[in-house]
């Protein structure tokens, strides 16, 4: 099977520089939609606003939005929303406040709509009908930029919920890896490292096919090379723009040819024991090489990018990157205590085995394999199976 369509923005600007393109961009009144000071400490809020202001767009800026974004935060940002009655969306800064500005973009669109109404894929209704969209990432890793998805939590019920549809891909992205400098040394580690997932899914995933495989393989490709030194040399601008770049390759790839089950399991992680999302697709990743390579040989071409043969070199390379990004290697080193895992692993298990992304793994697992997994994971133990 594989996809039948190719979604993507309109247009794509990327390089070191590009955030001046909002110069070009025609409208009237911008919302912006930011998070917590970083984006204002580096200046580039006031320059996102001075380059409109150049082409007459007249902005608000509604910032604070936190990380996994909370419902509450996006029907706060829908009511300013209201008021101002922009003609232009820009979600600028990492990918919570893309993705809240993306959720708000739909209420704003569509005041009636509860997020029950959305939160079955593909159920929102046609978009750009009050205001077209600009996604501006200051970090490197979800791909939020280019994909479908926006993930919003609620908090009273513990959930996250991905809202999928491809009305949700933005209209424009800005990949400019001058903005990402400011973005710690975890964090660019993190997200690299789920860029990295989401190309290595993406690549061997039953909907993949030749339009997202070679998006795949280049940014994997560039992941390897440049993500130790964007760690190193934050200031680095190569190595950023490269994995801007990589990010925003991994992004088309994955949105196109969705996931599996390293993303279906580090989601529970993520829920259950607040382990961040690229830390968590880490650990698992090497496993899940190990897991679908039975059923699948494509590894073996991510193996030869590297200069190997097989899909344990692959795994292998995957573990070499994750230990000199001083990531942890298992679920115990990073420090979730044995009885609270024991306690909540048939749970995560189920969970896991019902997200959406294990649909278009490789190989199907069983219950039991999930969590043999997991328990591999934890133990920081190579699976066998
Ligand atoms: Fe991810």
């Amino acid at each position: 099977m594989s996809a039948v369509g190719f979604v993507l923005p309109r247009i794509i600007y990327h390089g070191t520089g590009t955030l001046e393109k909002l110069k070009e961009i025609s409208g009237q009144k911008a919302f912006i939609v930011t998070g917590g000071s970083s984006m204002k400490k580096s200046g580039v809020i006031k320059k996102t606003q001075d380059l409109l202001q150049k082409n007459k767009i007249t902005s608000f800026v509604f910032e604070g939005v936190e990380p996994d974004p909370s419902i509450e935060t996006v029907l706060k940002g829908v009511e300013a929303m209201k008021e101002f009655q922009p003609d232009i969306i820009i979600g600028l800064g990492g990918c919570s406040s893309i993705d809240a500005a993306k959720a708000m973009w739909v209420f704003y669109e569509y005041p009636e709509t509860k997020l029950e109404d959305i939160i079955p894929p593909f159920s929102i209704q046609p978009l750009r009908q009050k205001a077209k969209f600009i996604a501006i990432p200051s970090t490197s890793g979800t791909g939020t930029e280019v994909t479908c998805v926006s993930v919003i939590t609620d908090r009273k019920k513990g959930v996250k919920y991905p809202l999928v549809s491809y009305e949700l891909t933005p209209d424009i992205a800005i990949v400019d890896g001058e903005i990402c400098q400011s973005m710690p040394a975890h964090v660019t580690a993190h997200t690299g490292l789920d860029a990295l997932a989401h190309s290595t899914e993406a690549y061997v995933s039953t909907l993949a096919d030749c339009y997202t495989d070679p998006l795949a393989r280049q940014s994997i490709d560039m992941i390897f090379k440049f993500l130790p030194t964007a760690q190193k040399e934050p200031n680095n601008l190569e190595a950023r723009q490269a994995m801007h770049d990589a990010s925003c390759l991994a992004g088309i790839a994955f949105t196109n040819a969705l996931l599996g089950i390293i993303h279906a399991m580090a989601h529970q992680l993520g829920g259950m024991f607040s382990v961040p999302h690229g830390c968590a697709n880490a650990i698992l990743m090497p496993n899940a090489v190990r897991f679908n390579s039975k059923a699948t040989s494509k590894y073996q071409d991510l193996a030869k990018l590297l200069g190997k043969q097989s899909a344990e070199e692959y795994a292998a390379e995957i573990e070499k990157l994750r230990a000199e990004l001083q990531v942890p290697e298992s679920i115990k080193a990073y420090g979730i205590a044995e009885a609270d895992w024991n306690a909540k692993l048939d749970e995560i298990t189920k969970n896991a085995m019902a997200d959406a992304c294990m649909g278009a793994n490789p190989r199907t697992p069983t219950a039991e394999e999930v969590k043999r997994i997991y328990q591999y994971c934890y133990e920081g133990k190579q699976v066998d199976f």
